[in-house]
């Protein structure tokens, strides 16, 4: 395999529109994300036409802005990669057909990518000596895996949710709380001034022998207590809230991940995805992971939320495998991760 494979990665599976340049698989040359979310935020959420219309109006002058970031030109790309799904379809389209009209102008590869797959790949651009086997936590807002990575391309899936994410579960409950879009990031900080133990809220199947998750139960519980307090004219304290609420989703994917940690007896253990951001799960994981002596491995922030980066990775990795797409690439907005 070439030395130096620098791949153009494309990411516009949701809100950011994002191109990186990645040298074999791990160095970031650049990474450029075109944040939507001040124009999302007014409507409380993703507005799929209107993220499809933004990435389009964006994504030439992103490709410009990272080969310009990178120092290089066009001639000095190899592959150009994209994210295949899951996302807003509308969304996706913009990414892969500017991969596609890339891929046949420089005649160069295309790699169509699988996003939670990015995520995963996000911890090597970071733990450079980081590499498989271990076991995962992907959590994002539409996703919530708990995975056993055997090798770079063999993902086996252990639990996941039955309804909503993690994320999605964050930013509805926000939502109720009045905080705005995304609220996974204004929990956080509410949380750190709250009480986490004011309100007992459920942890739906933490005592189940799956590997399985549930947060529709949860987010009613909330929507209960909220609908309540309003009923009776009676003040809600939003910090208390957002930390018991927290404490209820963290103890769910900290309880179910160590006994994954455990029963696979996985020696290194990765979280990934945008709710990977959370400072209490970071802390809350590695207090366990310290104590059975496993080594825990987070992307910074900035990798953990969506970026081409991490689409750049994991297109390295499929690439070097033969994994290489053609023409008729489609896009799957319901793609599972191990698909
Ligand atoms: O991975 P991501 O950027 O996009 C998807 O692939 O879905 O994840 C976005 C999700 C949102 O639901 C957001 O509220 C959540 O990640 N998130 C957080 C935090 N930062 C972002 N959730 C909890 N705590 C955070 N600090
Ligand atoms: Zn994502």
């Amino acid at each position: 395999m070439k030395k130096n494979l620098k791949i153009l990665a494309i990411e516009t599976s949701c809100d950011e529109t994002s191109v990186a340049v990645i040298e074999d698989g791990r160095n970031v040359l650049s990474n450029v994300i075109s944040s939507q979310i001040s124009t999302h935020r007014v409507f409380g959420g993703v507005v799929p036409e209107i993220a499809s219309r933004m990435h389009l109006e964006s994504i030439n002058h992103i490709i410009k802005a990272s080969l310009e970031d990178a120092g290089l030109n066009f001639s000095d790309i190899d592959v150009v990669a994209c994210t295949k799904g899951p996302g807003l379809i509308g969304a996706l389209l913009v990414g892969i057909s500017s991969a596609k009209a890339l891929s046949l102008a420089l005649d160069i590869p295309l790699v169509g990518v699988n996003h939670m797959e990015g995520h995963i790949c996000a911890n090597y651009l970071v733990h450079k000596d980081l590499e498989p086997p271990f076991g995962g936590l992907v959590v994002s807002g539409g996703h919530t895996y708990l995975v056993n990575v055997k090798d770079y391309n063999d993902i086996e899936i252990i639990g996941r949710t039955k309804d909503d994410a993690a994320g999605e579960c964050f930013d509805k409950i926000a939502r109720a709380l009045g905080l705005p879009y995304p609220g996974g990031p204004e929990i956080d900080k509410r949380a750190k001034l709250g009480n986490k133990n004011a309100i007992d809220f459920p942890r739906p199947l933490i005592d189940d022998n799956s590997y399985d998750f549930s947060y529709s139960g949860l987010k009613t519980a909330v929507l209960n207590y909220l609908n309540q307090k309003n009923q009776k004219n009676k003040e809600i304290d939003i910090n208390d809230v957002a930390a018991s609420f927290q404490e209820a989703v963290l103890d769910v994917l900290v309880i179910k991940s160590i006994r994954m940690i455990k029963e696979y007896n996985m020696k290194k253990f990765i979280i990934s995805g945008g709710v990977a951001a959370n400072t209490s799960l970071k802390e809350k994981l590695q207090k366990e992971c310290d104590k059975l002596g496993i080594e825990l491995f987070y992307p910074t922030n900035i990798f953990c939320t969506d970026n081409a980066a991490m689409i750049g990775s994991a297109a390295y990795y499929n690439y070097i495998n033969g994994k290489v797409s053609e023409l008729d690439l489609k896009v799957y907005p319901n793609l599972e991760l191990n698909e």
